[in-house]
């Protein structure tokens, strides 16, 4: 995202007219899509002013501002963020308080016509070809109250966006949601609204982020146990099912405080506000088997043998039971190879095999663990899924070269490589796996990139001081020593603060217990002793670090190699 202030456009990234459309459609309403970084409204429709305005400014002093100025993630062009026409997104209590909602095949309408509104920018007309203000209306349109409402198909990768809005609330009165009373004043109809909201009014906008980050699915009985039995689904009585467009099921888990703090733990990446960590959160453990006001009475108490030999001391809950997942979920990020973020899936590197990746049968995929802090302060280890991304980034080494400590890795802002490659790989660099993709990962291909990354951009500012190839754990960059070839060195270890492999935490979809790790006996699941002296599916399983080293091939490692453990 894009600082308040920016000396030149060449360091500006995403702004908060784009954050507003495109990333406001789940990063919702409220707070930074209404108010400047000065606190000011972007646009107050009462006085007609800017929010710059009325600190005094002209839009001549805020043509590099983040909250007032747009660069096109395409070209990187320039212009001025038209809050005027967009109006701000204001909080929406309806996306999860309205009760008589729209499901159509899975989606929740309240949501997706929101959001499909809202990253129209400034492209929003009614019938008659008038401007709508696309961030002022977009809470409206998700409710309904609309004749006409036109979302054409949206090119291949791109999520949709709303052409033509014509707001109508006799729809809402003729549905009932809205009632008139004598003087034709709308109010919103009690019933229309739920105290308790349902799973699709989270679903609409994590539903995206779970699957692509997690390989998450909710609404499946066979693949989720908590869904199942919340519902009502594992039993034997048909008359007890709980609809899916009915299911509260969420907040049993992430109860609501107050003042709407969903209670939440401690996730690896991405986690929002540490300081509520575990508040009110119930964790596996205290509904199942704590003696506090956290224990779910129809919850089953864990008695098998399993549940020792210290092995919860070490192993979380999640651990056993989630033990792989069945929905592919994304791999790998490359925004190297042209600059135009490429993703690969897990079923493009893993298998059902967890020792034998290229395998084939892609019905089922592993994580890899992590150590991390449970609510009872013992540290243990969770599954995860390590995002690999592969990106370009400027190496400012502080002037000492012979210390790390002090050294800062900045991507290079997607726009500028996309200008650099064209959008395509540079020439010369080939496809190398077969997969039809030409990728960058031989050295000499890595140098191509490092030798244009030392160019300039559009504005003529220098690309890169010191450019360098984060990929598979390692910084590549060109050798001081013999200029035009590369090198690279492992950073974990040296206290420079970059990643390319990005867990994200694994903690929905608990399977039955009959796929539990261990179960039925099968202690050589994690133990060579009790394998026959093998390496184990477990702790033996190939872990994806970089899909293509210098000969083409994906690179992985396992979690014993990972972690520093050795489990007998
Ligand atoms: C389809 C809905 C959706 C859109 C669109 C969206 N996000 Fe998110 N984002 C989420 C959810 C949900 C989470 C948090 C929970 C999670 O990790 O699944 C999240 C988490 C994040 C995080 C925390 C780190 C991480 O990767 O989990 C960042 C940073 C972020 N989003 C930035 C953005 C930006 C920038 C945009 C726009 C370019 C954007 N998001 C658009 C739904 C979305
Ligand atoms: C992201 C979803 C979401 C949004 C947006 C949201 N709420 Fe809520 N709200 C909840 C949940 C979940 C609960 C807890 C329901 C329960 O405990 O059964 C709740 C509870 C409430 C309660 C009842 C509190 C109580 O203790 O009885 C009120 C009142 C409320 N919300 C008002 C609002 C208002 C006003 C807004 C808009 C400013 C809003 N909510 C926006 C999810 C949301
Ligand atoms: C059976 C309990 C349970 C239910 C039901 C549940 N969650 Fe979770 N959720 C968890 C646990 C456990 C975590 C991990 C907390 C931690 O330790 O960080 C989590 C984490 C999350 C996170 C953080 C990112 C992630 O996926 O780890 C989000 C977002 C989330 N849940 C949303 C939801 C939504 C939305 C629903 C309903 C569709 C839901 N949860 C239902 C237990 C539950
Ligand atoms: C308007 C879209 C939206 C709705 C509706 C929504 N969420 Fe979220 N939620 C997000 C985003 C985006 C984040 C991440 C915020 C960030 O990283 O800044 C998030 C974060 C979370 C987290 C914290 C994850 C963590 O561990 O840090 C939990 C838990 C969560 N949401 C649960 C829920 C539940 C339960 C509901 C339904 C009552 C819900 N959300 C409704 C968009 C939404
Ligand atoms: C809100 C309380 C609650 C939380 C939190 C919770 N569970 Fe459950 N769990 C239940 C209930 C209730 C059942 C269903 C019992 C039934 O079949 O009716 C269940 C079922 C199960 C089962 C199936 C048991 C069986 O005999 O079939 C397993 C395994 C399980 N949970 C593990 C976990 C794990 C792992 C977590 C943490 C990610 C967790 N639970 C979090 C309440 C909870
Ligand atoms: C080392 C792996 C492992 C860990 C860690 C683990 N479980 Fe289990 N769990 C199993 C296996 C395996 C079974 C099935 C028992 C069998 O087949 O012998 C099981 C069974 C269960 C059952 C059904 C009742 C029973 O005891 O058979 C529940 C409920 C349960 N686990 C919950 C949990 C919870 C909650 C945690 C964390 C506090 C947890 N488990 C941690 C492997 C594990
Ligand atoms: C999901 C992986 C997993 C499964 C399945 C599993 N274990 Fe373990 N076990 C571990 C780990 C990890 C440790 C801790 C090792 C350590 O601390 O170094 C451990 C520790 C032990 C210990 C204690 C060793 C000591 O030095 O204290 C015993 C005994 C043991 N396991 C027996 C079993 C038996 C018997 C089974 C089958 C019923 C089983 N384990 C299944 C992972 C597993």
């Amino acid at each position: 995202m894009a600082g308040k202030d920016n000396a030149d456009p060449s360091s500006i990234d995403k702004t908060s007219f784009y954050w507003a459309a495109k990333c406001g459609a789940c990063h919702p309403g409220g707070g930074p899509t209404e108010y400047d970084r000065d606190g000011e409204l972007y646009f107050d429709v009462t006085s007609a002013q800017f929010g710059y305005e009325k600190l005094g400014k002209t839009s001549a002093d805020v043509t590099h501002d983040g909250d007032y100025c747009m660069v096109s993630p395409t070209t990187g062009s320039l212009s001025m963020a038209a809050w005027d026409k967009t109006g701000v997104s204001e909080p929406d209590c309806l996306l999860c308080h309205r009760s008589d909602r729209t499901i159509a095949d899975g989606v929740d309408k309240t949501a997706s016509w929101r959001q499909a509104t809202l990253r129209s920018m400034t492209a929003l007309v009614d019938d008659s070809g008038e401007v709508v203000p696309a961030y002022a209306s977009a809470a409206t349109a998700g409710q309904g109250w609309w004749s006409t409402l036109e979302i054409p198909t949206p090119p291949p990768g791109k999520p949709p966006s709303a052409s033509v809005l014509q707001i109508d609330y006799s729809v809402g009165v003729a549905d009932g949601n809205l009632v008139a009373d004598a003087s034709d004043m709308l109010s919103f109809s009690g019933a229309s609204i739920t105290k308790s909201p349902v799973d699709y009014s989270c679903w609409g906008c994590h539903s995206m982020a779970e699957k692509k980050k997690r390989g998450r699915v909710w609404f499946d009985a066979d693949n989720d146990v908590h869904y199942a039995a919340f519902s009502h689904l594992d039993d034997a009585d048909p008359d007890n099912d709980v609809a899916a467009s009915d299911s509260a099921s969420c907040n049993r888990c992430h109860m609501n405080d107050d003042n709407h703090n969903f209670a939440k733990g401690n996730i690896f990446l991405g986690s929002v506000n540490d300081s509520e960590d575990y508040a009110n959160f119930r964790t596996c453990q205290e509904c199942h088997d704590g003696d506090g006001a956290g224990r779910d009475p129809e919850a089953p108490a864990y008695e098998s043998d399993i549940h020792s030999n210290g092995h919860m001391d070490v192993m979380s809950c999640e651990l056993c039971h989630i033990p792989y997942k069945v929905t592919a979920a994304q791999l790998v990020g490359d925004n190297a190879s042209t600059g135009s973020p490429k993703g690969f899936y897990t079923d493009a590197f893993l298998s059902s095999d967890p020792q034998d990746p290229s395998m084939g049968d892609a019905s089922r995929w592993y994580p890899t663990f992590r150590w991390k802090t449970d609510k009872d302060g013992v540290d243990r280890l969770y599954p995860a899924k390590g995002l690999v991304a592969l990106w370009w980034g400027d190496w400012d080494q502080g002037g000492t070269p012979a210390d790390y400590t002090d050294d800062v890795i900045e991507p290079v802002i997607l726009w500028r490589v996309r200008e650099m490659t064209g959008g395509l790989a540079l020439p010369g660099v080939v496809d190398d796996n077969g997969d039809g993709v030409a990728e960058v990962n031989t050295e000499a291909e890595i140098m191509l990139y490092l030798d244009a990354l030392k160019g300039v951009d559009g504005y003529g500012n220098l690309l890169a001081e010191n450019p360098v190839l984060i990929k598979g754990g390692q910084v590549w960059h060109e050798d001081p020593a013999n200029p035009g070839t590369v090198v690279s060195f492992e950073f974990h270890g040296t206290g420079i603060p970059v990643e390319s492999f990005l867990p994200f935490s694994l903690d929905h979809n608990v399977r039955p217990t009959g796929d539990a790790l261990g179960a039925a006996g099968a202690c050589g699941d994690c133990h060579s002793g009790f394998n026959g002296g093998l390496p184990t599916d477990v702790f033996d399983r190939e872990i994806l670090v970089d899909p293509y080293g210098v000969d083409g091939q994906p690179v992985y490692e396992t979690p014993r190699d990972m972690l520093g453990i050795s489990v007998f």
